[in-house]
């Protein structure tokens, strides 16, 4: 992580002694600089967030959760290893507007499939640009958590003229239009809460079927710690600072991702062709069980 970080020259890693760890005990190198939990605190006793970091260190408050929230989101897309754990005790801000992580007692590998993090990534960008489709977004999710079954639909659509995800992502449009539930989409929409919108409501009681991979959770986790660090801090000051920030860290790296591309990781493998038809159809039965009226959409079949 250090050299990922060193060679992007923005976050700032401590040095670990090698000599001085064990497998019980990482030492590191002494990171100053004032921790987000001291921050959030004085912000509690009502000291204005901005000013407070600029005596203490001459930083810019804003610029450094910029910083790192477009870091830590572009890590999923381009590191190999993810620190998973960006809780206010474990982000310092230092003097010239730089951002020290500490503490890597929870890492990750990357995510199993990069490209289903960047569609995400996508699709949260069109949120805060107004032009936000569910079915697209539930589809990217479902990707993302996933990774086999996404894989498996494409396989098969490769193979047969039956797009599934297509027609999942259709299925869900239609299905948020008609619920009856439109002021709770709603509500979820302008407050940028797209997990619960997916948890509670597009893919409530897991009607998707989705079986989410350990690294994948761990990711989402940290993104879900990481933009609540943001919120916390921000909203006490002026809320619209909070989504400012956000839309800014996503648009740098779905821009990146747009003119770079991205990387498998190793471990992202192609499946077979009769893996794919074991995965898509128990996935259809399970959806047929749960979901009849989705069934019959994404097949165009009827029911038996
Ligand atoms: N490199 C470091 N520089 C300065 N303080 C550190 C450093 N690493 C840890 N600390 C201090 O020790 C505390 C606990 O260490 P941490 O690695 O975060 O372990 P834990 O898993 O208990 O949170 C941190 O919140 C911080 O105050
Ligand atoms: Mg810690």
């Amino acid at each position: 992580m250090r050299a990922y970080f060193d060679a992007r020259g923005t976050l700032t890693i401590p040095r670990s002694y090698r000599e001085l760890t064990t497998r019980t005990v990482l030492v590191q190198e002494y990171v100053g600089g004032v921790s987000l939990v001291s921050l959030e605190a004085k912000q509690h006793e009502g000291y204005g967030i901005d000013s407070i970091v600029n005596q203490a260190l001459g930083s810019d408050v804003w610029t450094q959760l910029r910083l790192l929230g477009t870091e830590l989101l572009r890590a999923t897309v381009y590191a190999d290893y993810l620190m998973v754990d960006p809780h206010p005790g474990n982000i310092r801000l230092l003097p010239d507007n730089r951002v020290a992580l500490i503490d890597f007692g929870l890492i990750s590998p990357a995510p199993t499939n990069r490209g289903s993090f960047a569609s995400l990534i996508h699709e949260m960008r069109k949120l805060y640009e107004n032009k936000f489709e569910a079915g697209n977004f539930a589809v990217a999710m479902l990707a993302f958590f996933d990774v086999e079954l996404h894989d498996a639909l494409e396989r098969v659509a490769q193979e047969q003229s039956e797009d599934y995800t297509f027609s999942l992502g259709g299925f869900i449009d239609h299905f948020t239009a008609s619920q009856t539930k439109q002021t709770e989409i709603q509500h979820y929409l302008s407050d940028k809460q797209l997990l619960q919108l997916f948890s509670n409501i597009l893919n409530q009681d897991n009607k998707l079927g989705i079986r989410i991979t350990e690294e994948n959770a761990l990711v989402q986790r940290s993104m879900t710690m990481f933009m609540s660090v943001i919120r916390a801090i921000s909203d006490a000051h002026d809320e619209r600072v909070y989504e400012s920030i956000i839309h800014d860290c996503i648009l740098a790296v779905d821009e990146e991702i747009q003119a770079v591309g991205i990387s498998q990781t190793a471990t992202h493998r192609e499946m077979s062709e009769e893996r794919a038809y074991e995965v898509a159809s128990n996935w259809l039965a399970m959806v047929a069980e749960r979901d009849r009226r989705m069934y019959q959409f994404i097949t165009g079949r009827s029911y038996a």
